[in-house]
């Protein structure tokens, strides 16, 4: 075995690659604070302007540096008209995770300062991504599903228009609040893969959009940000109360991953989860097919809780992905927007951090253990070869 074997922590668990003034996730005890506040505090009383401020700037905005950061926002929320034609031309049946990306990459082309690396023009950069990608996708779904563009509104928040640009109907005040919550919630997260990803990329002084890019690929896989998506088909799959049991004995037996459960860091409930099952709680009771869903994930929840403390899996809780899908679909958002919701959210966590990482940068460059063939083995020209 080589000499660096015994420095190995398969997902680099428990392994801390820097420091962050921005989020801190206590595993423990289920709780989670952006910049020292706690997430129960700025979900309940703050939105998603006031929670962006808060992660790229250290502090809570006062009165005028909000109506000031609204001004840039505001200022950003437009697409170039050759963008939305890019939109246009993209395949319907595309999934939006991949229409964010390729568009990412396409406002980064667009960007007439990406050649600047001050850290203002980052800062614009950084203003523009948050400002820029509830458009794409909305826009996308405008397309795909034929109806007509929908532009964005200026005397909207930034929760309220992504709704409106969505449906191209006015929210109501009760499915606003509950959406920028919902954004709250995802903002940042510790050293989350999608997180980490950005910083590996801004580490090599790639650009912004680079990073952004780069994340939102991480973002979309089953076992992290497309969870919430995953979840949601499987509570549609199961027809009837009755049917829960059967489908998680089903799981159990065929030691199947069930989506929406299990974390890495929380060895207790995610407290995110639980502001999230409240909220649908909530907001889903006029509805009776949302209630149903409503009913069964909470059976679900009970169901699989009570299996996997049967087999001593005492540290298995569901995890952010579990009840968002409920609330998403109960605000009217086709299933593979669930995702990409978390990345309109995820993404100011994304940026902040880019900028962290390029405070006192080094580039990430770890190791792999060599398992492979034998070193100095003899060659041989193609002639020769079997
Ligand atoms: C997010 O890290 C973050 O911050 C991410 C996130 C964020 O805000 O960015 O919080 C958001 O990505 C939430 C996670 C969404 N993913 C899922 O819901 C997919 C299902 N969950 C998992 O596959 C899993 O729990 C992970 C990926 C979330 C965590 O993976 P780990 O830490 O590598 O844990 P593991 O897979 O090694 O599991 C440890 C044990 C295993 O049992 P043993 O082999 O030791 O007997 O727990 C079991 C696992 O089988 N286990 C599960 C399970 N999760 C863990 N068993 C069944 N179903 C599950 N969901």
């Amino acid at each position: 075995m080589p000499a660096n074997s015994e420095n190995y922590f398969p997902g680099l668990e428990g392994v801390n690659v820097d420091t962050t003034r921005l989020s801190f996730v206590d595993g423990q005890k289920g709780n989670l604070f952006y910049c020292g506040y706690s997430i129960e505090d700025l979900a309940e009383h703050c939105n998603f302007a006031e929670v962006a401020y808060l992660l790229l700037h250290g502090e809570l905005p006062n009165q005028q540096q909000i109506d000031s950061f609204q001004e840039e926002l505001l200022a950003e929320r437009y697409l170039d008209p050759h963008l939305k034609s890019i939109i246009t031309l993209t395949p319907k049946d595309g999934h939006p995770m991949a229409v964010l990306q390729a568009l990412v990459a396409q406002l980064a082309m667009h960007d007439k300062e990406i050649a600047d690396r001050s850290l203002e023009a980052k800062r614009r950069k950084a203003i523009r991504i948050i400002a820029k990608l509830p458009l794409v996708v909305t826009y996308f779904e405008n397309v795909r599903t034929g109806m007509r563009t929908v532009e964005p509104r200026m005397d909207l928040g930034h929760a309220a228009n992504y709704l409106w640009m969505l449906t191209g109907e006015e929210p109501t005040p009760e499915a606003v609040k509950v959406f920028d919550t919902a954004l709250t919630l995802h903002m940042d997260h510790g050293c989350n893969n999608s997180t980490f990803t950005c910083r590996v990329v801004s580490s090599t002084e790639a650009d912004i959009y680079s990073a952004v890019v780069a994340a939102i690929g991480s973002l979309s896989g089953p076992l992290h940000g497309g969870a919430n998506e995953r979840v949601i088909h499987m509570l549609e799959s199961i027809e009837e109360l009755d049917e829960v049991e059967p489908f998680i004995d089903a799981k159990v037996a065929s030691k199947e991953k069930i989506m929406g459960f299990g974390h890495r860091v929380y060895k207790v409930m995610d407290p995110r989860a639980k502001i999230l099952r409240d909220l649908a709680g909530k907001f889903v009771v006029a509805d009776p097919e949302m209630d149903k869903c409503l009913k069964k994930a909470n059976l679900f929840y009970k169901i699989t809780e009570e299996r996997f403390q049967a087999k001593g899996k005492m540290d298995i809780w569901p995890n952010v992905d579990f009840f968002s899908g409920v609330l998403y679909k109960a605000l009217g958002l086709p299933r593979d927007f669930f995702t990409p919701v978390f990345a309109i959210s995820r993404v100011v966590g994304w940026v902040a951090h880019h900028f962290e990482q390029m405070e006192d940068n080094r580039i990430y460059r770890p190791r792999f253990i060599y398992e492979g063939a034998e070193l100095g083995r003899k060659f041989k020209k193609m002639d020769k070869r079997t």
